[in-house]
């Protein structure tokens, strides 16, 4: 953004079913609401561009509706990027300064993140993220800030998100060509962390589980850094479609009922409810007993936390999560998704509402903008780190590892 606008922060979020794109301003007080625009979705499934015209349309028109709302010009912008192309993995590597110890500065700190990030990546992946969780001093573990300490070896260990660099460039390009710069690109569930986890619960452990509509995006933080990312190619989509098929109706009617009727658990739903299921073709429509509805959505539902099961199995991250399972996302709407979710899990549950920003309207307080809201404030915090001039390792690293673009 020119000069005038340089207060002004925007978010797009181009989802599986919506777009969406978010105007804030940096306030003394903090971010304050300006506009937004939703769109839906079109051309983008799964956090892949299968058509690009149609992408670059959609969020063209969810720009334009947040350009009027703002009543200012979009040129820049923070773009969320999700998918089933995402991977997150560990990695680990450091450096030896010699036999006499040496003071840690920027310069130590930036070479020991480059042999970590030093892995072997396929041609076609490229790093999102690279966050650290620890340093470790002469073998001593756990410590956040080594800058100005003495050691003889430092090493890292970080948290490292990579993603299908063409997966990731077409959204990218459908943005661009909206007319759009993108000035940095962020995992959807990191930001989204920002508008929904408190702090205890990064300390203590926990598992932030984003419901789109074409996958789920989960992100796992333990003692304040990131542990764990994965997407699980499950999203609120599949409960549609799975009743458009088990209804024989359209998936549009198949949403409305899911919305309207759907529930979790059948043993919750009344036995003698019926309700009126639309057919195909030009069939007349039937009564079913909204019991159906649940007998359809239940088992997709314990799929969906099974599938979370094991993949924090199998990452040992499930012991992890002490502070429990945040659901967010229009997908964790669905009635009993809690309980289901914590008899598989075993783990305790909570639905998440995002923080609001200042002057925001309450259609946006709704869980399927956490991850816009969250990349506000991911946005504000990234370009606060990269503003702020003292020594404290957090901001100073997260200038130099999340310094991305702009
Ligand atoms: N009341 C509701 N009950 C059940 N599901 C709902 C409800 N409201 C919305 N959903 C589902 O939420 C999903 C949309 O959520 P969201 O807007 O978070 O997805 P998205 O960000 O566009 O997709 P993704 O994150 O996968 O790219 C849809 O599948 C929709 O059916
Ligand atoms: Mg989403």
């Amino acid at each position: 953004m020119g000069n005038q606008y340089e207060n002004f922060l925007t978010a797009i979020d181009v989802g599986s079913s919506k777009t969406c794109v978010l105007v804030a301003e940096v306030t003394d007080g903090g971010l304050r609401y300006r506009g937004h625009g939703v769109a839906e979705s079109r051309g983008s499934r799964k956090g892949i561009i299968v058509d690009l015209d149609k992408a670059v349309a959609s969020v063209q028109k969810a720009v334009e509706q947040a350009e009027d709302s703002a009543g200012v010009p979009i040129e820049h912008a923070i773009l969320g990027v999700s998918g089933a192309h995402i991977r997150g993995v560990n990695s680990h590597g450091g450096l030896t300064f010699g036999a006499k110890s040496r003071e840690i500065g920027r310069e130590e700190i930036r070479m020991a993140v480059d042999k970590a990030r030093g892995v072997a990546l396929p041609a076609d992946r490229e790093i999102l993220h690279l966050l650290p969780q620890e340093f470790i001093l002469d073998e001593q573990a756990g410590v956040h800030d080594p800058l100005g300490m003495m050691a003889t070896r430092l090493e890292v260990r970080v948290h490292m998100v990579t993603a299908a660099s063409s997966a990731a460039q077409n959204v990218i390009t459908a943005v661009n060509r909206a007319g759009v710069h993108v000035d940095d690109t962020v995992f959807e569930p990191l930001a989204c962390a920002d508008s929904v986890l408190r702090q205890d619960e990064r300390e203590l452990g926990v598992c932030l589980a984003d419901v789109g509509a074409g996958s789920t995006s989960i992100i796992i933080f333990q003692e304040g850094a990131v542990a764990h990312t994965a997407v699980i190619p499950i999203g609120g989509d599949h409960f549609t479609s799975d009743l458009a098929v088990g209804l024989c109706t359209p998936v549009a009617e198949a949403e409305k009922i899911k919305r309207l009727f759907g529930h979790a658990i059948v043993t919750l739903i009344p036995e003698g409810n019926e309700i009126e299921v639309p057919s195909v073709g030009d069939r007349a429509s039937r009564l079913i007993s909204q019991r159906m509805v649940g007998e359809i959505l239940e088992p997709r539902t314990r799929e969906l936390f099974e599938m979370l099961r094991d993949n924090l199995r199998h990452s040992g991250m499930l012991e992890f999560c002490v502070a429990g399972i945040v659901l967010s996302g229009g997908g964790s709407r669905l009635p009993g998704i809690v309980e289901i979710g914590e008899s598989v899990l075993r783990r305790s549950m909570r639905l998440a509402w995002p923080l609001p920003l200042a002057k925001m309207p309450s259609t946006l307080a709704e869980p399927e903008f956490s991850t816009v809201l969250g990349m506000a404030f991911y946005g504000h915090r990234a370009r606060s780190a990269r503003g702020l001039q003292d020594d404290r390792w957090s901001s100073r690293l997260k200038s130099m590892l999340m310094g991305k673009g702009a």
